[in-house]
């Protein structure tokens, strides 16, 4: 079967990573290469409902932690299916805004569940699918806190807790990276939006031979 690329990008809230995919998507296209831009939670139409039960703050001290790890993991396992496996068997780049790496820190690091539990949850909802590469954007939660409450919008459920919460998921990204150099680059977010990109496409068009 044709075979794609899978890239995924992550970090705490307010770490940047949305730019960086967009801009990064903006550039392959600019070279010719199909790439299919999408985000979790989301990215088909049952998961974009998933995401809102997720996301709406009415929902707010009233989703527990193993509902909102399973929303999380019927999310992906739509998304998965629907989207990301049939572009990637079509040979197109995947962007993916968040992906696994997410749920090991947000509700494994962050909720405190079982990370070896979760890994078999996720097995289950991508049957198998591993991202090629996953880039994280490493803020401090001060710079992450301040850009969220310097963007303007209200704070979706996530965004507003608390920053011990944030401390422990990046924590849990920091942890990542460290435990897989070969698959997870680590950036440091705070350095200029121009700088980032450049590094980013850098480590793409290599892993990609371009
Ligand atoms: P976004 O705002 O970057 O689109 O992400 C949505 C929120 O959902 C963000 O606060 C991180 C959180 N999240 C999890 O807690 N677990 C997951 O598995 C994913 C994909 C996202």
């Amino acid at each position: 079967m044709k075979r794609g690329y899978f890239f995924t990008f992550e970090g705490i809230d307010g770490s940047g990573k949305s730019t960086q995919l967009k801009r990064v998507a903006d550039s392959l296209q600019a070279k010719g290469l199909r790439c299919l831009v999408t985000r979790e939670p989301g990215g088909t139409p049952v998961s974009e409902r998933i995401r809102e039960i997720l996301l709406s703050p009415d929902n707010k001290d009233k989703i527990y932690p193993n509902t909102e790890c399973l929303l999380y993991m019927a999310s992906r396992a739509q998304h998965v299916c629907e989207v990301i496996a049939p572009a990637f068997h079509r040979g197109e780049i995947v962007l993916c805004d968040r992906f696994e790496q997410a749920t090991f820190a947000y509700q494994g690091y962050g909720r405190g569940l079982d990370i070896g539990l979760l890994r078999n949850i996720n097995q289950f909802a991508t049957g198998g699918l591993i991202p090629d590469i996953t880039f994280i954007f490493d803020v401090s939660v001060e710079l992450s806190q301040e850009r969220l409450s310097s963007s303007g919008k209200g704070r979706d459920r996530l965004e507003s807790e608390s920053t011990q919460f944030f401390t422990k998921v990046r924590q849990g990204y920091l942890s990542a990276a460290e435990a897989n150099p070969q698959k997870i680059v680590l950036l440091d977010g705070s350095r200029n939006i121009e700088e980032l990109t450049e590094q980013v496409l850098n480590v793409l068009y290599e892993y990609i031979g371009m």
